[in-house]
């Protein structure tokens, strides 16, 4: 007889039906696997088989033939075990042969038939409640699933004895509950950096309008400290976004406990971090940081220092939202719109253009240094500032009477005010940051004076077309902060300071 068991494979965070179909056949004794499994999935066989043994059934001395349809999408991953197991166990009459009608199924089985967590189980559920189906995951799981929806049947057993018990209605279980929303509360605040006013006006704007920002400074300035306080300052997400990150960190195998957060991801990454680690993929398909980094802010600390192959790497989701992954015979695409925020030595010694200080080689040693970033990549930055090193006098001043709620009640406003203008606009995008160049242009064109500052300044600075809208949508972010429907000259003339960087690396290439 044939069995019949639903499960899914995952591309990217998509989770595609899949059919596990077992049969069990009179012939020599075998047990084989096919449809296009990787390495994974192949040993199933051997984890099943144990399993099986463990729980008191022993697997009959026949041919065992499973599929996986369709025979041509490839299957990665551990979750495979649990569906091959219960589609063995129909097929020799161990379970009713209707039981796992309507169940989508996943799970990776140990050897003394216990069920281990896997990831990707939030899109399993929702596919499996999208095609009505309910769900059967490993009980670490179930308050990862119990997200998807409330009306999701969720079946989510220790091990394979517990699961028999439960169709053989000795042993009934209980529905998961949601995983609580971690709410590891806010130590960071805006208030514990001192001075850097201007750094803080920066992340401020870089806030509001979603922009990229690059801060240059000397080592101990506090760029790093201001970059963590960023998501302090960063709206909640939305819940279709909070669910659009949970999806990717479930895949990831991140969301341990099922605890999920409305808070904005913050990722900083080592810059020995290597391409897989950072893009994603590798053996298994994982998204890598900048995936995690969704919705929220991606940090790389001492950019230059990263290889330039994932610098390269980082251009095409800045421009698209989202990244894809090569694998052998196939690509995967992970959403990934971020916010970059990256911080760097002005050179190698790190003190370059501080009183007193001499780099051994010269001005070559900050060029050099910032020949490293391509033209490309700093492009894509709105926002370049320079954060000049705190002095013992400015770390004995008072803390400064504003904090990040008073910072984060001005972003939230600027934020409302250009949903509001792109929707009467009738223009897809979210922030200014966001924005085509012609809903920019619409959204963001300046008074007199302003033409007349822009007019002069890009004859002056030899604005890029690109670099014209940037600063656009920049001084759009400070009117927007300043409460102005119009762009004025003083916003403009603002935007036009946080440029300093491609002038100097135009000049050092
Ligand atoms: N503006 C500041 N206000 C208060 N403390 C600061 C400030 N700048 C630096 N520090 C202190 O110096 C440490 C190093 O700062 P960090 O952010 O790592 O500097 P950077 O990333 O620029 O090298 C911080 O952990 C903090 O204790
Ligand atoms: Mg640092």
């Amino acid at each position: 007889m044939v069995a019949f068991v639903s499960t899914v494979a995952f591309e990217g965070i998509e989770a595609k039906p899949v059919d596990v179909q077992v049969q069990v056949a009179p012939g020599l004794p075998a047990f084989t696997l096919v449809g296009l499994g990787d390495k994974a999935v192949n040993e199933a066989r051997e984890r099943v088989r144990a399993a099986l043994v463990a729980s008191g059934l022993a697997l009959p001395p026949k041919r065992i033939t499973i599929n996986l349809a369709p025979a041509d999408l490839p299957k990665e991953g551990s979750h495979y075990d649990l569906p091959i197991a219960l589609g063995l166990m129909a097929a020799i009459g161990a379970l009713p042969p209707d039981a796992l009608a309507g169940y989508t199924v996943l799970g990776e089985l140990a050897l003394d038939g216990t069920i281990s967590r896997v990831a990707g189980v939030l899109p399993a559920a929702i596919a499996a409640n999208g095609r009505g189906h309910g769900l059967i995951c490993p009980a670490a799981d179930g308050p990862e699933a119990a997200w998807a929806s409330a009306d999701l049947e969720i079946l989510a057993p220790t091990s394979l004895v517990q699961l028999v018990n439960h169709f053989k209605g000795t042993q009934l279980m209980a529905r998961p509950r949601p995983g609580l929303r971690d709410v590891t509360s806010d130590t960071l605040d805006l208030r514990d950096v001192k001075g850097q006013e201007t750094a803080k006006r920066a992340l401020e704007i870089a806030a509001a309008g979603g922009h990229n920002l690059i801060m240059v400074g000397p080592p101990g300035a506090g760029k790093s400290m201001l970059a963590a306080r960023l998501p302090s300052i960063l709206p909640p997400m939305s819940p279709p976004e909070l669910l659009e990150l949970a999806m990717i960190r479930s895949v990831a195998g991140d969301l341990a406990g099922g605890a999920l957060s409305d808070r904005r991801p913050f990722r900083a990454p080592h810059h020995s971090a290597s391409m897989a680690a950072l893009v994603g993929g590798g053996i298994r398909p994982r998204p890598g940081e900048i995936a995690l980094a969704h919705n929220g802010v991606l940090f790389l600390d001492e950019l230059p220092e990263f290889q330039p192959n994932v610098l390269d790497a980082l251009r095409q989701p800045l421009e698209t939202g989202n990244v894809s992954v090569a694998r052998a015979n196939h690509r995967i695409t992970y959403p990934a719109r971020f916010q970059l925020i990256a911080a760097m030595n002005p050179c190698k010694c790190g003190k370059a253009g501080e009183p007193g200080h001499a780099c051994r080689r010269g001005a070559r040693c900050a060029d050099d240094y910032h020949a490293r970033l391509s033209g490309p990549l700093l492009d894509r930055i709105d926002l370049h500032i320079q954060v000049g090193a705190v002095t013992a006098a400015d770390l004995l001043l008072p803390a400064p009477s504003e904090g990040s709620r008073e910072v984060a009640a001005r972003v939230a406003a600027a934020r409302d005010a250009q949903r509001a203008r792109f929707a009467t606009l009738g223009l897809d995008a979210r922030t200014n940051a966001e924005a085509s160049s012609s809903a920019i242009e619409a959204a963001a064109a300046p008074d007199a004076a302003g033409t007349r500052l822009l007019h002069d300044a890009a004859i002056a600075m030899r604005l890029s077309a690109r670099g014209y809208h940037r600063v656009l949508k920049v001084a759009r972010t400070i009117a927007d902060l300043d409460g102005s429907e119009k762009v004025g000259r003083p916003h403009l003339a603002e935007a036009l300071s946080y440029r300093t960087l491609v002038d100097k690396v135009a000049l050092a290439a």
